[in-house]
């Protein structure tokens, strides 16, 4: 196997050729902010996050989709990749509901735990607010896309992992959101409910239909009759 050796942040690196510049970070236990890249399944420098320097190239370049060379110096953790990376979370922040007190994935979210890392206080950057529709019509999987951040982690799952391929970028520019296509509802495609585009989802874009309220009707209702599931009773000796 063809091999090269890099340095990155000063550090020598020795990794098969082919393999990305974050990659060869990761294996040297060198971290380096992501949020579209998921590990054999979506590398396509979507988000910007992973921005680095490489000596010689032209601007920062994102390391998720950037080979190493022989003899390549990397820097990941200069103060104008850090400022770059903080610009880029705040970009795609002007842009996303401010709902983290009653979103689901608060406190498990990769976007606002970025945000923290990266000491995000304010958004410099105002503008337009997308204003989608969300689409509840399916039995178990919700879809908010203005929380969307186009990652596209979602559309890879599902067509190249699942093979289900119901999930895909629609429209253009501003406009453009992952859905399926011909903007029909997931219970209006072939979606097999199987849930690994919430799993793999950084932010709350998609989730778990929350039944919770409905059998709280259904329980609190005497005309729908309610098998409640108790466990046995434990006899104490
Ligand atoms: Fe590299 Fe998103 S992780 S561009």
């Amino acid at each position: 196997m063809e091999m090269v050796t890099l340095t990155i942040d000063g550090q020598v690196v020795r990794v098969p050729a082919g393999t990305t510049v974050l990659e060869a970070a990761q294996q040297a236990g060198i971290d380096i902010p992501t949020l579209c890249y998921l590990k054999e399944i979506n590398k396509i420098g979507a988000c910007r996050v992973c921005l680095v320097e490489i000596k010689g190239a032209r601007g920062l370049q994102a390391s998720c989709v950037y080979p190493v060379a022989e003899g390549m110096e990397v820097k990941t953790n200069t103060p104008s990749i850090r400022e770059a990376r903080k610009a880029v979370v705040e970009l795609i922040l002007s842009n996303h509901p401010m709902e983290c007190l009653t979103c689901n994935r608060s406190t498990n979210c990769e976007l606002q735990a970025l945000a923290k890392k990266l000491g995000i206080k304010d958004i410099r950057f105002t503008g337009a607010n997308t204003a989608f529709e969300p689409d509840l019509s399916s039995p178990s999987i919700e879809r908010i896309p203005d929380k969307c951040i186009l990652c596209r982690r979602c559309v890879a799952v599902c067509n190249q992992v699942q093979g289900v391929g119901v999930l895909g970028l629609t429209e253009r520019g501003f406009e453009s959101l992952v859905a399926p296509p011909f903007h029909r509802t997931l219970n209006e495609v072939n979606c097999t409910f199987c849930g690994q585009c919430i799993n793999v989802c950084p932010v709350g874009a998609l989730r778990e239909k929350d039944h919770t309220q409905r059998v709280w009707e259904a329980l609190n209702d005497p005309d729908k009759h309610v098998i409640v599931q108790t466990a046995p009773a434990v006899r104490v000796a």
